[in-house]
C-alpha cells in the first residue's frame, strides 16, 4: 500500500548523518519529499521558509539542530562549549520570533547541559552516566546530553498531543462539524497535532465528525496541510476559503472550534496564525465554543498579555503573486502581511493543554498550573 504523509516523520534526527531530516512542507501536497539539513544555516532556512513549521515541530527541529551543530564542537572547555552553545542557540532562535516553542526548546537544552554539571562545577554525573572514567570536562559526555535531551524533546511532544487530544475529545459530540484554522495537526507536531489529536481520537473511536478547513491566507496552511493529512486518515475534510467561515458558522454546521497556537500569553490571550482572532470573533457572535490547543511548553508566563508577543511579519510577494500563474496586485502596492495575531483570552472558551481544560479566568488558571 502507498505510504500516506501520516506515516512520514515531520522531524527526525538522522545521527548517522549528523543531520535532521524533514519533511519539506512547502511542497505538499503536490509532492511528498524529505530533505536533510545539516548546517545551522539550513537549519535556519528550513525554519523560516517553513519547510518545517507549527510551533511544537520548530521546537523539536530546533533542539535537533542545537545537538546536530554542537556535535561538531571541539571546546576545550565547560566555558567555551557554552559560549558556542549560546551563539548557535541565539542564531537559530532568530529564524521566527512568534512560537515560543523555538526558545523554549533551546532553552531547556541549555538548561539541561547546566543543570546535570551543576554550571560547570561538577561533570562527575554526567561522565559516568556516558561511561566515561575522567573527573572534568569531557566534551563526549555533554554532546551525549545533548542528543537524549533533543530526543526527549520529540517523545514528549508525541505524548503531549496525545494528552491534549484526550481532552479535547471530551468537547466532541457524535455528529459534530468542527472547524479548524491553519495547521495545528501532524505536521505541526511529531503526531497527532494540537488542534487536530481530538479530532484523530474521535475517527478512532468511531465517531462521526465533518471538520472545516480555513484555507488559511496567504501561505494555505489549511488547504495545503490540514486538509491533506485529514483526508488522508480517511476523516470527513471539507476546505473552505477564509471570507467564508462567517456564514458556515452562522449556517449552524459547525459545533465547536479547535485551533492551535505559536504562543499563550500569561493572561490566556493566544497568538495564533493570522486569522484565527477573526474566527473567534465570529464564533462569539454565534455562541460556538473556541479551544485553543495548546501544550504547557507553548504557555510563555514571561509575557504579560497578548499585546506583548512579538508579531512575525513576512514578504509582500506572499500576499501578491506566490501561488498565483501571474502576480494579482499592482505593482509598488503596500502589502500587510503579519503571519500572526492575538485572541483576546474572553473570546476563549477553554484552553486544551496536556494537563487538562483550562477556564476563564485565565490569568489564574495558567498560575496555578505553573
Ligand atoms: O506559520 P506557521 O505555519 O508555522 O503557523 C502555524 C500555526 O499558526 C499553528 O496553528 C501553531 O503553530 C500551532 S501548531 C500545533
Amino acid at each position: 500500500m502507498a505510504k500516506s504523509i501520516l506515516d512520514y516523520e515531520t522531524v527526525e534526527l538522522r545521527d548517522e548523518l549528523d543531520a535532521i531530516e524533514i519533511i519539506d512542507q512547502t511542497l505538499l501536497p503536490g509532492n511528498i519529499e524529505t530533505i536533510l539539513l545539516k548546517t545551522g544555516e539550513e537549519i535556519w532556512n528550513a525554519i523560516y521558509l517553513l519547510q518545517v513549521r507549527g510551533a511544537p515541530a520548530i521546537g523539536v527541529a530546533a533542539g535537533f539542530g542545537l545537538y546536530i551543530l554542537m556535535k561538531k564542537s571541539e571546546a576545550k572547555s565547560y566555558e567555551e562549549f557554552m559560549k558556542q552553545l549560546r551563539e548557535k542557540s541565539d542564531y537559530l532562535n532568530s529564524s521566527r520570533p512568534t512560537a515560543v516553542n523555538l526558545s523554549w526548546a533551546l532553552n531547556r537544552m541549555e538548561t539541561h547541559i547546566k543543570d546535570m554539571t551543576m554550571d560547570g562545577s561538577d561533570f562527575s554525573t554526567i561522565n559516568e552516566k556516558h561511561g566515561i572514567s575522567e573527573k572534568g570536562f569531557c566534551l563526549q559526555s555533554l554532546i551525549g546530553e545533548m542528543k537524549e535531551e533533543s530526543e526527549r524533546i520529540k517523545a514528549e511532544d508525541i505524548e503531549v498531543c496525545r494528552k491534549i487530544g484526550e481532552y479535547g475529545l471530551e468537547l466532541i459530540k457524535d455528529g459534530d462539524g468542527i472547524l479548524t484554522h491553519c495547521n495545528a495537526g501532524q505536521l505541526a507536531t511529531c503526531k497527532y497535532g494540537t488542534a487536530t489529536a481530538p479530532m484523530y481520537l474521535a475517527h478512532e473511536k468511531g465517531l462521526n465528525i465533518r471538520v472545516y478547513c480555513d484555507e488559511t491566507r496567504p501561505l494555505l496552511q489549511g488547504a495545503r496541510l490540514t486538509a491533506f493529512e485529514l483526508q488522508s486518515a480517511g476523516i470527513d475534510t471539507t476546505l473552505l476559503c477564509d471570507n467564508m467561515s462567517a456564514s458556515l458558522m452562522k449556517s449552524g454546521k459547525i459545533n465547536a472550534i479547535f485551533v492551535g497556537c505559536d504562543r499563550v500569553a500569561a493572561n490566556g490571550d493566544a497568538a495564533n496564525k493570522i486569522g484565527t482572532s477573526v474566527v473567534a470573533t465570529v464564533a462569539k457572535r454565534y455562541g460556538i465554543p473556541f479551544y485553543v490547543c495548546a501544550p504547557s511548553s507553548t504557555i510563555d508566563i514571561n509575557t504579560k498579555v497578548g499585546d506583548d508577543i512579538k508579531i512575525e511579519q513576512r514578504k509582500p510577494e506572499e500576499v501578491t503573486e506566490m501561488w498565483y500563474k501571474e502576480r494579482m496586485a499592482p505593482e509598488g502596492v503596500k502589502v500587510y502581511n503579519p503571519a500572526f495575531d492575538v485572541t483576546d483570552n474572553e473570546l476563549i472558551s477553554g484552553i486544551v493543554t496536556e494537563y487538562g481544560v483550562l477556564r476563564a479566568p485565565y490569568d489564574v488558571a495558567i498560575r496555578k498550573l505553573f
